[in-house]
């Protein structure tokens, strides 16, 4: 196996890393469960401007192989007045779903080219995401659908429980909420 190379960026310099890691988003994300065209692609971008400008705490990881990028995952602290957790089809608890702007910090994406998986890309990506991180838990939102069996079984291997089901807006999917707690 090629050696794998990680690079981490945060906050704004992490805007100018997208055209390096776009590519590999356009093709990760057109396999199923997520069969994503052109307009999904439009969307991503804009919501990932959007994302390093109003995020505190954004960190962005790229893994580089064989002199291509051959994963990516990032993730923010979710803010004090976020609706993550009001998402829930379920309600959950006051304590539970209170936020403090550092006491958690929410994996968004992570992706492997297809090539590369099976080789601990995802766990290095994921590792590097959570280095040195002072918050309390970490969460994220996985589909249901069997082919996202990939990332079911990478979230339980490394501890992530599942707390409900997300949905968090009209046209989107119902995902599962899960939670690594880090304390
Ligand atoms: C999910 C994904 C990121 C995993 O990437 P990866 O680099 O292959 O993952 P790793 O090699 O680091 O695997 C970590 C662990 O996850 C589990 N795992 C990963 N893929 C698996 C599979 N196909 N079947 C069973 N377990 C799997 C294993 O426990 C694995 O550890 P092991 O290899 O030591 O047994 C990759 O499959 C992917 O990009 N899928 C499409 C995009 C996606 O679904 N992203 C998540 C959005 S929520």
């Amino acid at each position: 196996m090629a050696e794998v190379r990680f690079e981490r960026w945060e906050g704004p310099e992490a805007a100018g890393q997208l055209d390096a890691f776009l590519p590999a988003y356009e093709e990760v994300y057109a396999e199923p469960p997520y069969c994503e065209g052109p307009r999904d692609v439009a969307e991503f971008i804009d919501h990932y401007g959007q994302q390093i400008r109003s995020r505190p705490g954004f960190r962005l990881v790229v893994a580089y192989g064989g002199g291509q990028v051959v994963g990516f995952g990032y993730g923010y602290r979710l803010p004090a007045d976020t609706k993550w957790w009001a998402n829930l089809l379920d309600p959950v608890c006051a304590e539970f779903g209170r936020e403090t702007g550092v006491r958690t910090f929410a994996v968004i994406e992570l992706a492997v080219r297809k090539p590369w998986r099976r080789r601990g890309v995802a766990a290095g990506l994921h590792a590097r995401l959570l280095e040195g991180l002072a918050v309390e838990r970490v969460t994220l939102t996985v589909r249901p659908e069997a082919e996202a069996a990939p990332a079911r079984a990478a979230y339980a291997a490394w501890g992530y429980r599942t707390v409900g089901r997300s949905h968090p807006w009209p046209e989107a999917p119902v995902y599962d909420a899960m939670v690594l707690d880090l304390r």
